[in-house]
């Protein structure tokens, strides 16, 4: 009875060479943002970047711009029972905190009806407006903002 060594043999042999054509999976010379990684390995991400802190509000870049954050929002909470954000950018509020008041778009439902609170749709106020950190541009661009909004 040879032929059971010759199997076995055979298998773990095919089993080596499986395992070494995973780990050369390579990422085909696409390079990401990250930098060249293999498909099969993680790499670590890079460290936060330190966010703006108060300052006054960030020029728009163009018409219909969601205007940028600002100002640091970490633990300014926003879910179905209270909203952080509306405790300073409700209409309610703003006179009080100096904080720019949500525009009237943010009372109204995709269908165009207004409502008389903050529309469902605009409730999540960070999928738009994000917080800024002075950081080199990840891809060059010749991205110029309009002039018509005071930008040079
Ligand atoms: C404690 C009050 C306060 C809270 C809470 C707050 N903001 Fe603000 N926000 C301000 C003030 C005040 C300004 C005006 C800029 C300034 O003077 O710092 C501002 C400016 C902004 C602007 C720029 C407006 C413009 O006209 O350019 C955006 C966008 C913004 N905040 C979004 C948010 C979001 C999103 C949240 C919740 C994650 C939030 N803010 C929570 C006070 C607040
Ligand atoms: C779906 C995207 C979206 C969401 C969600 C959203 N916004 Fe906006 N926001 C915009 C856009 C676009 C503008 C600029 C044009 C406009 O006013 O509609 C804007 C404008 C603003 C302005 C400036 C208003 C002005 O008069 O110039 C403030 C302040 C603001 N948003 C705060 C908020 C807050 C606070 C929330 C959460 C309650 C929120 N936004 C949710 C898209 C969004």
């Amino acid at each position: 009875m040879k032929i059971l060594p010759i199997i076995m043999i055979t298998a773990s042999l095919a089993m080596a060479l499986s395992v070494q054509a995973y780990q050369e999976v390579t990422s085909g010379g696409l390079e990401t943002i990250r930098g060249i990684a293999k498909i099969n390995e993680t790499k670590s991400a890079e460290a936060l970047k330190r966010v703006i802190k108060d300052k006054n509000p960030i020029q728009r870049n163009y018409v219909h711009q969601p205007p940028v954050v600002p100002h640091q929002t970490r633990g300014y909470r926003v879910n179905k029972d209270s909203n952080k954000c509306l405790t300073c950018h409700g209409w309610k509020y703003a006179r009080e905190t100096g904080a720019t008041k949500i525009s009237l778009t943010h009372f109204e439902t995709r269908d165009g009806k207004t409502l008389s609170d903050v529309s469902p749709r605009r409730y999540f106020c960070s999928q738009c407006h994000v917080t800024q950190a002075d950081a080199p541009e990840l891809v060059d661009n010749l991205f110029k903002p309009v002039e018509s909004l005071g930008n040079d």
